[in-house]
């Protein structure tokens, strides 16, 4: 067992706290023996703060149109092969009726950034989903939006809002998406919905073009300052129709060993085990749990569009029912000795 980084991990789980150099060594170095003591560090912190629960979300992809044109994403306005659709309000209620069902206690709905949907239209979609599942919280993952858009849509009742920062650094930023779009604006985004009152998540992938683990030490700078009560991290996955087509894909290995350092330096953060995760390796949700993700967040979007809300090439459960990935899911959480949660799922801050 290597001592420098066993000492690095001991010092994490004491001060919450990690070097850029140190940073590297636990991302870079060390054979099994060390990765699996940073897992275990990791595991544990996440099993004492949520005592093996696992919280489910049921994500409903209800636009693939987005007025965006980020080089990695394969739903960008530029790709005019995507065959794009949007779910009528009365599709995206029933979803949710199915997902209440099944037991979810949480709805994310998640699009490109569509102008159809006005802010008026997105307000009655989250009244009417809180009327109809009044102790279901609903999240939002429809991109940047003005201070009074987000307050608008927080006093209609929705509890969440999902936004990758994607980079913290604004040269990196701008590597990976064109000119009209800002880093610093996407950053303000964050702390406008902290400050209106959300739940926030922020987020990035790993392994898009130029990332250095320079990035990386800034995104968690980034976060520190933040204080996110959410953190989705999954390997970037090329897209065929897409500038970054010829990239290569982001790292498996560097994806988990980061969940562990997240849940190391915020040990109360919801840490989602991705599909991206998944799709890059069959059992990379198993694995992002056992690195101390606590969130999975299964497809309930009505099978007839799952193929057509490709973010990158090879996602998974696109086949599947909202039944089916609700056991498949609970399945794969009690194999690894978890169990889904009955709550919610609020940031334990947040009770
Ligand atoms: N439009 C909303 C927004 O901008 O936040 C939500 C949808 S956006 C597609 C959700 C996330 O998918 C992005 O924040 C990005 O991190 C991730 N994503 C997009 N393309 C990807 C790719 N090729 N590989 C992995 N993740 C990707
Ligand atoms: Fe808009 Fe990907 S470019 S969601």
């Amino acid at each position: 067992m290597d001592n420098r980084y066993k000492d690095i991990v001991e010092l994490m789980k004491d001060t919450r706290k990690i070097s850029e150099e140190d940073l590297a060594y636990v991302l870079e170095s060390g054979g099994e023996s060390e990765r699996e003591y940073l897992f275990e560090a990791a595991r544990n912190a996440a099993d004492q703060v949520f005592h093996k629960e696992i919280y489910l979300r049921g994500l409903i992809e209800f636009t693939n149109y987005c007025r965006n044109n980020c080089y990695y994403c394969g739903i960008r306005c530029g790709n005019s092969n995507a065959e794009r659709y949007r779910l009528t309000e009365e599709e995206i209620l029933s979803c949710c009726d199915i997902g209440d069902k099944i037991g979810f206690k949480t709805f994310v709905l998640q699009g490109g950034e569509d102008p159809y949907f006005t802010d008026d239209r997105i307000c009655e979609l989250v009244r009417k989903i809180k009327a109809a599942h009044p102790s279901c919280a609903v999240t939002l993952s429809i991109g940047e939006k003005s201070y009074e858009s987000y307050k608008k849509f927080y006093d209609a009742g929705a509890d969440r809002y999902l936004l990758r920062h994607e980079t913290a650094n604004e040269e990196h930023y701008s590597m990976l998406h064109p000119e009209n779009m800002s880093g610093a604006e996407r950053k303000q985004c964050l702390f406008d919905l902290k400050d209106i009152g959300f739940q926030v998540g922020c987020g990035i992938m790993i392994g898009t073009q130029g990332q250095t683990m320079k990035h990386i030490y800034e995104d968690i700078v980034f976060m520190q300052k933040l204080e996110p009560h959410m953190i989705g991290i999954g390997p970037f996955i090329p897209h065929k129709d897409t500038p970054f087509r010829d990239e290569p894909e982001g790292s498996v290995e560097i994806t988990l060993r980061l969940l562990s350092v997240l849940r190391l330096l915020f040990p109360k953060v919801l840490l989602p085990a991705t599909t991206a995760l998944g799709t890059a390796d069959s059992l990379g949700r198993e694995k992002g749990i056992l690195a101390g993700a606590n969130v999975m967040m299964p497809n309930l979007s009505p099978s007839g569009v799952r193929k057509k809300y490709l973010l990158y090439d090879g996602k998974i459960c696109t086949g599947e029912e909202a039944a089916e990935c609700n056991q498949c899911l609970r399945r794969r959480v009690e194999r690894i000795g978890y169990h889904v949660a009955e709550s919610r799922g609020d940031h334990p801050d947040f009770k």
